[in-house]
């Protein structure tokens, strides 16, 4: 037996996918960490953390996860809970916190009973570098000790207002997929792939600076980049007249309505 686990685990881990290494590594990065106990599925990965952190560990199986630890993490897929958790016995009162997308806390309450389903939360994988803030919904004390310390957190009271900001969330793929379609716009104009995405890369990083400087009023900064009668005021207004900005509001509808629908 493993004299790491003879006493409970600040945090037990049950899914170590992209997002709970994102955790892992953010929260165990600091001085004084956590120590983390991370259910024994996908061992390459559980592996290589509990050898660079000393304070992580891994458990024989998921139900060592539950036993172990003061507050569990739910980080495995929306579609795999149920029959996650349904193998699963957990203790009264064991505060949970669920990073599943689309789960409302009254399911999760069902699904951990008689546990505590505490809190729900969306770390974005920034969270690693300390450097993402996290929405928990309700304002828990739970989530605010693990999210506060990786970047802060967004405490929400409201479900709708939570779900929301998942919803928004939707949108980060989308935004390398516009970077994608400058760049091979480039690239069919003759500047060597690699190039485009090189240049590009530093244009945009450059301008997520300014934002985390500057004022954070989008409108304000998109009048600022925006020359009268310049390029900029040109390429706005054509996707403006497209509809594309429409279609980003109607899109994200779509996504707030299939996260407060219940899973079957
Ligand atoms: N990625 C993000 O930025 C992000 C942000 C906020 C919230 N979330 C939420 O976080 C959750 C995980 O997302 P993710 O992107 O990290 O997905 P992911 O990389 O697919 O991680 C899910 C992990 O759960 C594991 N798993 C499946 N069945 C398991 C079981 N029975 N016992 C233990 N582990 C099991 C999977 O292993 P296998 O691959 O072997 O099946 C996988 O490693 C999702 O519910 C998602 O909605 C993600």
């Amino acid at each position: 037996v493993d004299d790491r686990q003879a006493t409970p685990a600040d945090y037990g881990v049950l899914g170590v996918g992209a997002i709970a290494e994102a955790i892992v590594i953010g929260a165990c990065s600091a001085d004084g960490p956590p120590s983390v106990l991370l259910s024994p599925r996908n061992s390459a990965r559980t592996t290589a953390l509990a050898q660079r952190f000393a304070s992580v560990s891994v458990a024989a199986d998921n139900q060592a996860v539950v036993d172990r630890s003061s507050v569990v993490v739910l980080a495995v897929r929306p579609q795999d809970a149920a029959s996650v958790l349904r193998e699963l016995t957990f203790p009264e009162g064991r505060p949970v916190i669920s990073l599943m997308a689309g789960i409302s806390l009254d399911e999760l309450g069902g699904l951990v009973a008689p546990a505590r389903a505490a809190a729900r939360a969306i770390p974005l994988p920034s969270v690693s570098r300390r450097a993402g803030v996290t929405p928990i919904h309700p304002p828990s004390a739970a989530a605010r000790d693990l999210f506060g310390p990786l970047g802060g957190v967004l405490e929400v009271s409201d479900t709708r207002t939570f779900d929301a900001l998942s919803a928004s969330t939707a949108t980060i793929a989308a935004h390398f997929e516009y970077l994608d379609a400058i760049a091979r716009w480039l690239a069919a104009g003759g500047v060597p792939q690699r190039e485009a995405e090189h240049y590009l890369a530093s244009v945009f990083a450059a301008i997520a600076d300014t934002l985390r400087d500057s004022p954070q009023d989008f409108a304000l900064l998109a009048r600022d980049h925006a020359t009268p009668g310049g390029i900029n005021e040109q390429f706005s207004t054509a996707l403006r007249e497209a509809g594309t900005l429409e279609t980003v509001s109607r899109s994200l509808d779509a996504v707030l309505e299939r996260l407060r629908t219940p899973l079957a």
